[in-house]
């Protein structure tokens, strides 16, 4: 059968030399943007799969645009709270995302928002590039010492793991908040499992590695901020609603906390505009994935999960395999 299907973000290589090899039609959003969703609705029509980015909604109204041929979706990325799962398996479309392939830079991302946000990285670069900096100060730009100090994992899955165990070079106690207990984390880093509030109180760099559900929205809110250490860092590279933007821009105004690094937002690209006026936050525009090799990897996976799952197919990145069991 020749399967057409549309990417709706240019990934890179081999990606799409893998689509091509498979499929008679690879029609790719030839814009380095993300579609408007009638752009959207427009393009999905009529294809048997789809290569969809976090940033696209792939909801009733996408899959009902689309139509009867669709079967299969492939997210280019591992969090998925940009699609209607159970719609999808309701209608007997395979879903994939890209799990593993982004551990690795995911959990580095993180560490250098925690050391820049614990030793003023970005505000110390805008103070040289200013110009102001006059030399050497012994009570200039100082930070926090990280090593020795205690690290609160919030959500034990593949990536809090990656980051946990970065954190035996740095000689850390860790702390992890997860629904089960991680017995591989405890024995690699020494990890203790803990109540989310216990690990709050007790951290010094608390990092968020949260799926984004109706359960997780602003998990980390002004209540869970005013129980942090009011010399307490936080991080978050899962996804920006876990933690409201609003409540961390007073505890960062009002010294409730010491810093914070984001790499997600809750409206992004839209940031907070308390959060762009204070210096003790560090900023970047979701790169958690972003090296040359983990975007290829990803498109590989993505792509590689896609034509499986329109030959029949069940990959192992499929989070709907019951698609795929006979009757
Ligand atoms: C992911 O893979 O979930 C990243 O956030 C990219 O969207």
């Amino acid at each position: 059968m020749g399967f057409n299907v549309y990417v709706t973000r240019a990934i890179p290589e081999p990606g799409p030399a893998i689509l091509r090899r498979a499929c008679q039609v690879v029609d790719v959003n030839p814009q380095d943007a993300v579609l408007t969703r009638a752009e959207l609705l427009q393009a999905v029509a009529g294809r048997h799969g789809l290569v969809v980015t976090g940033q696209d909604r792939i909801d009733r109204e996408a899959l009902d645009a689309a139509g009867d041929a669709l079967r299969a979706v492939a997210n280019y990325a591992v969090g998925y709270d940009n699609v209607d799962l159970p719609a999808m398996t309701a209608r007997g479309i395979g879903f994939s995302n890209t799990p593993d392939v982004l551990t690795e830079a995911t959990a580095d991302l993180t560490w250098a928002l925690l050391l820049s946000a614990a030793r003023r990285i970005a505000e110390g670069d805008r103070f040289v590039r200013s110009g102001r900096w006059q030399g050497w100060g012994p009570m200039q730009m100082l930070g926090l010492d990280v090593a020795g100090r205690t690290l609160g994992i919030v959500g034990a899955g593949r990536i809090g793991c990656a980051v946990a165990r970065r954190s035996v070079g740095f000689g850390m106690e860790v702390l992890y908040a997860n629904r089960s207990p991680r017995p591989e984390l405890e024995r690699q880093c020494g990890a203790r499992r803990t109540n989310l509030d216990g690990l709050l109180m007790r951290s010094d760099f608390v990092t968020v590695h949260l799926p984004l559900t109706e359960q997780t929205r602003h998990i980390i809110g002004g209540k869970e901020l005013a129980l942090m250490k009011p010399t307490a860092v936080l991080v978050n590279t899962s996804r920006g609603p876990v933690v409201d933007e609003e409540a961390l821009a007073v505890a960062l105004r009002e010294g409730r906390i010491a810093a914070a690094g984001l790499d997600v937002f809750e409206a992004e690209p839209t940031v907070h505009p308390e959060l762009l006026r204070l210096d003790n936050i560090v900023l970047v525009p979701h790169l958690g994935s972003a090296t040359h090799e983990t975007r290829a990897k990803m498109g590989e996976v993505a792509a590689g999960c896609l034509v499986a799952m329109l030959k029949g197919e069940c990959p192992p990145q499929c989070l709907n395999p019951e698609v795929f069991r006979g009757p």
